[in-house]
């Protein structure tokens, strides 16, 4: 059973390698951090293993995760790779950023596994990882004895060679983190109301819990409801009156998420005539000039 060794071992790496491991298909390997009490931590949290450094030599024909920052494991792999005194079996990244060849300079089989889904808190994702979709691309010599252990660990496995890995990146962060971004702006909006926060946080991620699941049954024009959709001009402006509370950073981003929902309105319904007062009530709330 090939040992499990982590570059990089953070909130993804040690919540992967805890999955990893737990199939009882890899075993626990070497941590190595930027410190060894970092290691430490990590190791006790994967439940094994052993804090190391890279001019480790038992690191030799181990599986090599690299869980590192991806500004981190752009720029410093040529360095590591020159550090490292032994070549381990196989190579993978994390990153949904980087292309699997940025490993390239380790001259073993290389892949990335990009882990679709949060890992904010190493715990919960952990217990939530079942189903989680991992989008993998790279050597066919090490995506064929990584897709089996990840399948084991419960993911969802998905070879997608991105042509602009960017863009990529870019969509899971929309997706992902300006839902956490929207969800704050609401809660904000909510207290202001006067609901107690914690009732806020359950009310509000119950509505885009259902709201996304409406965009997952159909798409999201047809998802969409609400009086941007309805062209509804009297209830936009007491929903803009509302927010007079708010600091102009957040009337701003209400404004721009405002003016982008109004598109997509225009593509499900048609303009209508209100549409034009609309748009000049939003501009004015995303601080956007009349003719841009
Ligand atoms: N976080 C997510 O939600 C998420 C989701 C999918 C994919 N990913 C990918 O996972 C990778 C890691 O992200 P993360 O959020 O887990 O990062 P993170 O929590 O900041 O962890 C990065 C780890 O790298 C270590 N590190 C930094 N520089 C190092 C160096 N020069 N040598 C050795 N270790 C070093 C840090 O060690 P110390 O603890 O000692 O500082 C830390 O443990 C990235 O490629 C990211 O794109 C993240």
């Amino acid at each position: 059973m090939p040992a499990l060794h982590v570059i990089g071992c953070g909130r993804a790496g040690r919540a992967i390698a805890r999955r990893l491991i737990a199939t009882g298909r890899v075993r626990p390997g070497l941590v190595i951090n930027r410190t060894l009490e970092s290691a430490a931590d990590a190791v006790a949290f994967i439940g094994g293993g052993e804090p190391a450094t890279a001019s480790d030599e038992r690191l030799a024909g181990g599986w090599l995760m690299l869980g590192l920052p991806d500004g981190v494991l752009a720029s410093k792999i040529h360095s590591l790779s020159q550090r490292l005194p032994v070549r381990p079996a196989l190579a993978f990244h994390l990153s949904g950023a980087l292309p699997a060849d940025v490993l390239s300079p380790l001259e073993v089989p290389v892949a990335s596994v990009h882990p679709v889904r949060a890992f904010a808190d190493p715990r919960f994702a952990v217990e939530h990882f079942e189903r989680t979709w991992c989008v993998a691309e790279g050597e066919r010599e090490a995506l064929d004895c990584l897709q089996p252990v990840f399948e084991a660990a419960g993911a969802r496995w998905l070879s997608f060679a991105s042509t602009h890995k960017g863009a990529w990146h870019a969509a899971t962060v929309a997706a992902s983190n300006f839902l956490v971004t929207t969800q704050a702006l609401a809660r904000e909006l909510a207290v202001l109301a006067g609901l107690p926060e914690a009732q806020a946080a359950e009310v509000l991620s119950d509505l885009q819990q259902g709201t996304l699941e409406s965009v997952r049954a159909s798409d999201p024009v047809r998802a969409l409801t609400g009086p941007i959709e309805r062209s509804d001009f009297t209830a936009c402006r007491r929903v803009v009156d509302a927010l007079d509370r708010l600091p102009a950073q957040q009337r701003q981003l209400f404004g721009a998420l405002a003016l982008a929902t109004l598109d997509l309105a225009v593509v499900k319904r048609g303009a209508r005539e209100t549409d034009a007062d609309l748009r000049k009530l939003l501009r004015d709330l995303a601080g956007r000039p009349t003719n841009d």
